[in-house]
């Protein structure tokens, strides 16, 4: 998507054809700046320190970095270590396992001076593909936002309300939940979103907020504990958020506070969509609540908040007693039964087993329950 009228993507290979660039996510919305991979130890950095962060994103940089591994030791051993160093980035984004899974079979059955070149293929892949699955989800968000608009007075606005930053910038471009957001407001489609900040990170506040306003479409931030307000009042159509973790069953594990979302949906009867694409699903479990791992991080991203001071300098401050006692859980697992529909690039399905099967046939042989 645009940034000041120049199209970008998260990440891209960089003009000497070997290393990797990536947007420093940590560094938005106060300064745009690029980041140079060179290593292993780079993308795995970037993924961990949330340079780079999202599911689709993150798959994404894990395949890249498991090319800059193969680049300086293509050895039987250096694709054990790799896979494994890169997985234990970040824990809840299953889309990681799924790209680590893809580039290390790409390179079963070829020679050590062969795995560099191929690992980078596969890398690129993936990239396109993300892109191509998120224009897919796009165009079926946009059906449903015209569905809406259809009930509505002409020219009348529909507010969309966001979590955390499922747009262009956690995937390689347009984003899971923004897709449709950029689609009906490409098409002139009257629309405002209702960005949560997302707090403890602000993932909403720093990276939505820019994503859309870089782009044109109208919104206005709010505090997490917002939405459920604005839903009661009627200003609230539609629920669209990602996820970094879907079972098989439908229950959607994504950024803390989306469940609290989702609750609020269903008491007030709105549409709640989950958009992902099918990297996001792990087939290999049924029950979200208990088989998620949920990362865990730093105490200092709930007591400590970062800003831009009036000189331009920006610092982080503590917001709380010292001492204070914080627990910082990332992600929060949203029941299948409150969410009105997972929208992926095969379509809208329900957030149902039956229903995930039927559109993705090939995953029909589960795990043992
Ligand atoms: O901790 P983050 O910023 O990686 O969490 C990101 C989210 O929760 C997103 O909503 C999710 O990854 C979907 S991104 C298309």
């Amino acid at each position: 998507m645009n940034v000041d009228g120049v199209p970008y993507r998260s990440i891209w290979v960089n003009d000497d054809g070997i290393s990797i660039d990536v947007i420093d996510q940590t560094r938005l919305p106060h300064e745009f700046r690029i980041l140079n991979l060179r290593t292993l130890e780079d993308a795995r950095d970037a993924i961990s320190n949330m340079v780079v962060r999202g599911a689709p994103l993150i798959g994404a940089t894990a395949a890249y970095g498991f090319y800059l591994a193969m680049l300086r030791d293509a050895a039987n051993a250096a694709i054990d270590s790799a896979y494994e160093s890169l997985y234990a980035a970040r824990p809840t984004a299953v889309n990681l396992r799924w790209a680590l899974d893809r580039t290390r079979a790409s390179l079963a059955g070829l020679e050590p001076d062969e795995r560099a070149a191929c690992a980078l293929e596969t890398a690129r892949d993936i990239a396109e593909l993300d892109v191509d699955i998120n224009q897919q989800i796009g165009r079926h968000g946009l059906q449903l936002i015209n569905n809406i608009a259809a009930h509505k007075a002409p020219g009348e606005v529909i507010n969309i309300l966001t979590h955390c930053n499922a747009g262009w910038l956690a995937t390689v471009d347009w984003g899971t939940a923004t897709a449709p957001i950029y689609m009906a407001f490409n098409s002139g489609i009257p629309i405002h979103v209702w960005v949560d900040e997302t707090r403890p990170r602000n993932q909403g506040a720093s990276l939505t907020a820019w994503e859309l306003g870089h782009h044109g479409v109208p919104h206005s931030l709010i505090a997490d504990n917002t939405g459920g307000h604005l839903m009661q009042h009627g200003q609230v159509d539609l629920c669209l958020v990602g996820s970094d973790r879907t079972t098989r069953s439908g229950d959607v594990c994504n950024k803390i506070g989306t469940y609290l979302k989702a609750l609020a949906a269903k008491d007030n009867a709105l549409p709640f969509y989950v958009c992902l694409p099918s990297s996001t699903i792990d087939w290999t479990i049924h029950d979200g609540l208990n088989q998620v791992p949920i990362e865990q991080r730093d105490g200092s991203e709930v007591s400590q908040i970062t800003g831009r001071l009036p000189d331009g300098r920006i610092e982080s401050v503590s917001i709380v007693p010292p001492g204070t006692r914080v627990a910082n859980y990332a992600f929060d697992v949203t029941p299948a039964r409150l969410v009105t529909g997972l929208i992926t690039e095969r379509g809208i399905v329900a957030a149902s087993e039956s229903a995930l099967t039927r559109a993705f046939p090939e995953q029909a042989t589960g795990p043992a329950v």
